[in-house]
């Protein structure tokens, strides 16, 4: 066995990421970087580092799973989930069922939670978005939901007034209207179970650039398996459908990434 090889079966091992399921090249190029920072010349140098040195573990953890994220990242995506989606699910049955799939420090989930509560704002409706991650440290993070002035650059005055309390600190945190339709727990998208079914929008976005192909396949499959029939799914904006999963999903908005769960044939 090689020396790559051997320290990916010690990542695998100690960890606790699936080394094997993400291109060779991402692992290769995050490794480097970390032994840049650490002054290890050699794979075999690193490997041994890695193994004694428990601060590594974590730092190797967080630059295997870049957790960047922002409220209403893309705006424009967020208004066309507004303008078509919402609409269409929440026109007749007042109930939604979202899943924000890496959803990092929370920022993606709260934002689909903003846009939902303004559209409450008419009518009540029944909202669950049950936001999902790999990595312990960002859920608890999210969970907690406090931010900087900085990360909310995104929200409209009015929006910061209405789901953020600011604190002593100077930060703010995301206030219970907005907690209370977000359930946070932890999940590997590699697990092939969804964290949730009969699902109205799946939103993955920015994940699967990290993935090879048939992880990228196989994923498609499970959010095609958890949405409801009318169901959507979100991807980033430089995120593809792969062509042997183009039959499963039909654009709803190509520039937003937004498409339609394909009816049953
Ligand atoms: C770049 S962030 C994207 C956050 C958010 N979706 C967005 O678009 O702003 C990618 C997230 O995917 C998570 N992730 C990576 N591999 C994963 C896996 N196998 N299962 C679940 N989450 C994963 C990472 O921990 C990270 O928080």
């Amino acid at each position: 066995m090689d020396d790559f090889t051997s320290l990916n079966r010690t990542i695998e091992r100690i960890v606790g990421i699936r080394t094997s399921q993400y291109k060779e090249d991402y692992i290769k190029r995050r490794v480097l970087s970390r032994m840049r920072i650490s002054g290890k010349e050699t794979f075999e140098d690193y490997h041994r580092f890695l193994i004694l040195d428990n601060g590594e573990k974590e730092s190797l953890k967080n630059a295997l799973t870049i957790n960047v994220t922002e409220f209403f990242r893309d705006p424009d995506v967020f208004r066309a989930v507004g303008q078509k989606v919402l609409p269409d699910v929440l026109g007749t049955r007042k109930k939604i069922r979202i899943w924000c799939a890496g959803c990092a420090t929370g920022e993606e989930a709260y934002s689909y939670a903003i846009l939902v509560r303004e559209y409450m704002r008419m009518s009540p409706v029944d909202a669950t978005i049950y936001a999902t991650d790999i990595d312990r440290v960002v859920l608890d993070r999210a969970r907690e939901g406090v931010y900087d002035i900085k990360a909310l650059k995104n929200l409209t005055e009015q929006q910061i007034r209405r789901y953020f309390t600011l604190r002593e600190d100077g930060k703010y945190e995301v206030k219970p209207t907005l907690k209370e339709i977000v359930r946070f727990s932890h999940h590997d998208l590699m697990s092939g179970v969804p964290a949730a079914r009969f699902l109205d929008l799946v939103s993955c976005r920015n994940v699967t650039i990290y993935f090879n192909e048939k992880q990228k396949k196989d994923l498609a499959t499970l959010f095609y398996e958890a949405l409801s029939q009318g169901g959507y799914y979100v991807m980033g904006k430089t995120e593809y459908l792969l062509r042997e999963s183009e039959g499963l999903f039909t654009p709803v908005d190509s520039m937003q990434k937004i498409y339609g769960k394909s009816p049953v044939q």
